[in-house]
């Protein structure tokens, strides 16, 4: 079992060499993928910090050269890196995209995601490795890696969606950042974060689907005894097109100026959503209290219930009744 996984580990960093050497080296890699990201505004420093890669066209170049270099077919198969049909034919799993290695938390590659390059097409914009012995995507977060001393000295950790978004930061000059990768952050990645640092900010993307997750995460994070903001993108926007649009000043200064409270971050979306139905009104109350009621410090869930009663004029009493009442209803 540790001998196998040695081996994939073994395989993956010869498949991120493959893949970088490919970018660099290959008139297709140079053609395509350099270009595109040269397109997107990322740096050679970027590049070559995050170890980016292209893998190429053709069905089996990358399987060819693995098994050239001795690596069995059992093994390329465990790793989801190329797929084997009964005839024999294989397939590599990452073909004509650009591709973002991903690492452990010491820094070794585990798995990639690859984006396709053009968009609205029928492909899924991104694949990612599948789960093996060595990959759980639950477990890792991308960029944490090239983030974790930043975070550590910053004692603050950003958090948004996507592999862009992180290089976009990080190039702009925001290098505390880590990317949950599109799926519910999970228990064990706030954990890995919880390792460095204490205080988190989720800048997720500014679409209905960012503030969604954006409001599951915030439960999350402060069911495990973390400060949490958030930081809500104008409309349309997420950390790398804003990023793009902005300079390193103009970055700092609209984190400084709206990362918000995530009890004020809530009243307002929710409050923006119920208008002045008193029903929705109340429903958005049991849920700034149940957000509350998952935070486990005692003394923290008492100033955030003073401040949900400023925020929503209602009375501490009736704040904390129903807390008591989620309480008690173990939920
Ligand atoms: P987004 O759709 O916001 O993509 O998904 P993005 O990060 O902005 O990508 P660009 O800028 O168009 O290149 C956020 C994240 O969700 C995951 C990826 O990790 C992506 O970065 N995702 C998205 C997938 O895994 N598969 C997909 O098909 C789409
Ligand atoms: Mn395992
Ligand atoms: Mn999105
Ligand atoms: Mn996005
Ligand atoms: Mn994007």
């Amino acid at each position: 079992e540790e001998k196998e996984r040695e081996s994939l580990f073994t395989l993956t960093e010869f498949a991120k060499k493959f893949f970088i050497n490919q970018l660099h080296n290959s008139e297709e890699g140079n053609l395509i993928g350099l270009s595109y990201f040269r397109e997107r505004g990322y740096t050679k420093e970027i590049i070559e910090k995050f170890e980016l890669g292209y893998s190429p066209k053709q069905w089996d170049v990358f399987a060819e050269y693995a098994l050239k270099n001795g690596y069995t077919k059992e093994l390329l198969e465990e790793s989801g890196l190329v797929n084997f049909k009964e005839d024999n034919k294989k397939y590599d799993k990452f073909r004509e995209r650009v591709m973002f290695p991903i690492y452990s938390f010491s820094g070794r590659a585990l798995g990639f995601g690859g984006r396709i390059l053009q968009n609205n097409v029928k492909a899924p914009k991104y694949l990612n490795s599948p789960e093996n012995m060595i990959y759980h995507k639950s477990k890792t977060l991308y960029g944490l890696f090239q983030a974790k001393q930043h975070i550590t000295k910053k004692d603050h950790c950003f958090l948004v969606e996507g592999y862009t978004d992180v290089l976009s930061l990080y190039q702009a000059g925001v290098q505390n950042v880590v990317a949950s990768s599109g799926t519910a952050l999970t228990v064990e990645q706030i954990r890995l974060i919880k390792r460095l640092t204490e205080n988190i900010t989720v800048m997720y993307d500014g679409d209905s689907a960012g503030i969604k997750a954006s409001f599951r995460g915030i439960d999350m994070i402060l069911e495990q005894e973390l400060n949490v903001k958030v930081l809500l993108l104008p409309e349309g926007e997420d950390p790398d097109s804003f990023a793009k649009k902005h300079s390193a000043t103009e970055i700092e200064e609209y984190i400084k100026d709206n990362a918000t409270d995530f009890i004020r971050f809530k009243v307002n979306v929710l409050l923006d959503e119920a208008k002045d139905d008193p029903i929705k009104k109340a429903a958005l109350i049991r849920e700034i209290v149940k957000s509350i009621s998952l935070i486990p410090n005692i003394i923290k869930r008492e100033v955030y219930v003073t401040e949900t009663s400023k925020l929503l004029q209602i009375r501490e009493e009736v704040l904390f009744k129903e807390l008591a009442q989620l309480q008690k209803s173990g939920d």
